[in-house]
């Protein structure tokens, strides 16, 4: 018998305590909102609504304090070394397109390389492709295997002196492979390359810690993480960020501003211009503490239960076919149907109070790789149980037989 309860953690989050029936299983997209979040949203609001970082009025400055505390609270949850090198923003697009902006300008030249891979989301392809061509740097995309993972001995290849950057993620929200970075790191530091990690889908399924891992750079957001819409989280490393330019220039940013000039204020209030989503930021303080002392080893267990259920059971299924084979991977299953579209099916579970998601999920260069228009995804989280994962196949089996 697996130690992991689902149900103790489901109690935990008030959308899912009103709607019992509802099998949510389009966490990669959003996750549910924890309880504290949710009472930290109000609490703001009713008790120190006022701007950040502007105010010398009591409530501004408790308002400030919960913006930079929680700035404390995820400096300590990644394992950064500096608090400043937490910078917040809209989410982990917002995140990864500062990042392509910024850090282009300070480190990409022409005839350099970025090299991505075939398995991202749009978030962390679109803004390196587009600053590589208006840059005259060389774009690569790395490829997987049969299997799903990463190919590593095309990377190899791909790589060269000229390698500025590797950015991928560290799990596919497509695939649910958990990709190698620590390998993927060594092989960019043997040519000075920097590395970005796209933690959005990996987030909540297990403990990150930046210093290990020796990334450079690692985005994430709130909102997959069990907080608020609208928030991202970019770590990136002092060296580094202390040579990138400003991204949005404007209030909160600035040090002198004259007619004809201004200088900039240091790390990281150089990189939050304007009026942050300070509410937001707040709630996040709450998941991560809430995430400090979660069970990570029993939950990777118990999803691997799941995922063993799911590849044996869609085996089974008339037509399906489970996308990936990783050795490592998170509670995540996209499958491909020959004789009914992803997009029906999804309509077809919805009436069975089932939520997943169907399409590209933003990513058409795998797709195009994997010669499928789309997918039906189910993303598990900590909430999902074994009993879930089995509606979701039957309502699966009916819908096919009903719709094929
Ligand atoms: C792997 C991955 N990266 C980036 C993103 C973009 O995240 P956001 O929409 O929160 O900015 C997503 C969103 O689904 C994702 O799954």
């Amino acid at each position: 018998m697996a130690k992991y309860d689902p149900a103790v953690y489901a109690r935990r989050f008030p959308l899912l305590v009103s709607k019992p029936d509802l099998v949510y299983l389009d966490n990669a997209a959003a996750t549910q909102r924890l309880d504290t979040v949710l009472e930290n949203v109000v609490k703001f609001y009713t008790q120190k609504n006022s701007n950040v970082h502007r105010g010398f009025y009591e409530i501004a400055v408790q308002a400030t304090e919960a913006y930079e505390g929680t700035r404390e609270t995820v400096a300590r949850y990644l394992n950064a070394r500096y608090r400043e090198e937490i910078i917040f923003g809209a989410g982990a697009t917002w995140a990864i397109n500062f990042v392509a902006y910024s850090w282009s300008r300070a480190f990409l030249r022409p005839g350099d390389e970025i090299i991505t891979t075939v398995m991202e989301h749009h978030s962390n392809f679109l803004p390196w492709q587009r600053e590589a061509k208006e840059r005259g740097a060389t774009f690569k995309v790395c490829g997987i295997t049969e299997e799903g993972e990463l190919d590593l001995e095309d990377l190899a290849r791909k790589i060269t002196a000229r390698t500025k950057l590797i950015t991928l993620s560290h799990a596919s929200n497509v695939l649910g492979t958990v990709n190698p970075i620590e390998k993927v790191i060594a092989m960019a530091k043997s040519v000075g390359a920097h590395v970005l990690v796209d933690g959005a889908k990996y987030v909540e399924c297990g403990p990150v810690d930046v210093q290990k891992m020796g990334c450079d750079f690692y985005v994430f957001s709130a909102n997959k993480v069990f907080a608020c819409m609208g928030v991202g989280v970019l770590y990136g490393r002092r060296e580094i960020l202390e040579q990138m330019p400003p991204y949005q220039l404007g209030g909160g940013m600035v040090e002198v501003v004259t007619e004809e000039d201004f200088s900039c204020r240091r790390i990281p209030e150089i990189f939050e211009a304007g009026t942050p989503n300070a509410v937001g930021i707040a709630g996040l303080h709450e998941a991560l503490t809430f995430l400090q002392t979660f069970p990570w080893d029993d939950y990777a267990a118990y999803i691997d239960r799941i995922s063993d259920y799911m590849q044996t059971a869609v085996a089974e299924l008339p037509g399906v076919r489970l996308l990936g084979r990783p050795r490592k991977r998170v509670g995540l299953y996209s499958l491909a149907c020959e004789s009914v579209h992803a997009h029906d099916l999804a309509a077809a579970l919805s009436a069975k109070n089932i939520c997943v998601r169907a399409g590209n999920h933003c990513a058409q260069p795998l797709m195009r790789r994997l010669q499928i228009p789309a997918t039906l995804r189910a993303s598990f989280s900590i909430y999902n149980s074994m009993e879930q994962a089995e509606m979701f196949v039957d309502a699966l089996r009916w819908a096919i037989k009903k719709l094929g």
